[in-house]
């Protein structure tokens, strides 16, 4: 608890430029949670050298995530916005916790599977101990809620059970995360491949829509959606790319799938492909406006990063001292 509120934590990597699916399905909804929990939203770059990055390309990437969080509407006054290496405790705590999980459980990670085996001449202990990180991040925070999507539930359960036998011999010293399930966000597909994930790594650029594409971009991508011979917009588990394209609507213009398919009754795909393009246009374009203003005001963004990693490392470093003290670290001498 920080001030009478429960702790929030998620992150993000910057690894690549974010999706609709990412803004749908994550970062809107978190804007509705920082009333209720004191929310930390992380840019976590020490997760993302697991993979080879290109120096500066991460270093820009990274700020544009940050930027983009408060573009989004986060309020970093309100939500603590700031990057993962800004705060040593998370690298310092995720060794002690290292010495807390096995390799036994680790090696069932699915993640840590599937990405051995897409970066296969680069199977490094890092990407093997990725979810220990995580579980630093989660507990020097004391978070009790985590939202994430289903591909990280595995790596919350295994966050709960390094908490779980920490405390089993030192005490209560970890709150216990629960994963976010309050009002889950839409799951948007791939417009290429309605069967697959809309991912930020496609390799078919127009199998995703960016945060930063331009409007011209967005109505020519859902132009191309992949849908079906039916001729009609109906919400079914038969016409997946159609009831893809419902889901997006509806996120973007809060009508109930319902609503949509009387509002196209007799009407063709072409004419419901542009609506759904327009209505994402009609997010993004002020989200990208004030993205570049934020841009472009330097000083602010860095006032945000040096005041927001000050106050992560006061809490951090809070839960850190404590875990030293017990593992049985000399005190500090002041
Ligand atoms: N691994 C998460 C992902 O790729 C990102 C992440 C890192 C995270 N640390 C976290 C999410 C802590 C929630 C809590 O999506």
């Amino acid at each position: 608890m920080i001030d009478g509120k429960k702790v929030l934590f998620s992150g993000m990597q910057a690894t690549n430029v974010l999706t609709i699916g990412n803004y749908l399905g994550a970062l809107k909804n978190w804007l509705t949670l920082s009333d209720e929990y004191e929310c930390f939203y992380s840019v976590v770059d020490l997760h993302s050298i697991t993979v080879r990055q290109d120096p500066a390309e991460l270093r820009k990437r990274a700020r544009n995530l940050l930027t983009l969080y408060i573009a989004a509407g986060l309020d970093p006054k309100k939500n603590c916005i700031y990057y993962q290496s800004h705060v040593s405790a998370h690298a310092e705590l995720s060794w002690i916790l290292n010495c807390f999980t096995y390799m036994g459980e680790l090696n069932r990670m699915t993640q840590f599977k599937d990405k051995s085996a897409k970066h296969a001449d680069n199977i490094n202990a890092g990407l093997f101990t990725y979810p220990v990180l995580m579980a630093a991040d989660i507990l020097l925070y004391q978070a009790d809620v985590v939202p994430v999507g289903k591909d990280q539930l595995q790596h919350l359960e295994i966050t709960r059970d390094i908490a779980q036998r920490f405390n089993a011999i030192y005490g209560d010293v970890f709150t216990i995360p629960e994963p976010y399930l309050g009002k889950v966000g839409a799951k948007i597909m791939s417009l290429q491949d309605p069967t697959k994930k809309m991912s930020k790594s496609d390799d078919n650029i127009n199998a995703s829509v960016y945060l930063m594409d331009d409007k011209d971009t967005i109505i020519r991508k859902f132009k191309r959606a992949v849908t079906d011979s039916e001729g009609a917009v109906l919400y079914n588990d038969t016409q997946l790319g159609i009831h893809n394209l419902i889901d997006i609507y509806c996120a973007c213009t809060g009508k109930t799938p319902e609503e949509v398919v009387k509002e196209f009754d007799g009407k063709g795909y072409g004419e419901f492909k542009l609506a759904v393009g327009e209505s994402v246009a009609d997010i993004l374009t002020p989200l990208q406006e004030r993205f570049y203003a934020l841009e472009k005001d330097k000083a602010y963004i860095d006032g945000v990063i040096k005041e927001n990693a000050e106050k992560a490392s006061y809490y951090a470093t809070k839960t850190l001292r404590k875990v030293q003290k017990k593992v049985g670290f000399p005190e500090r001498i002041r």
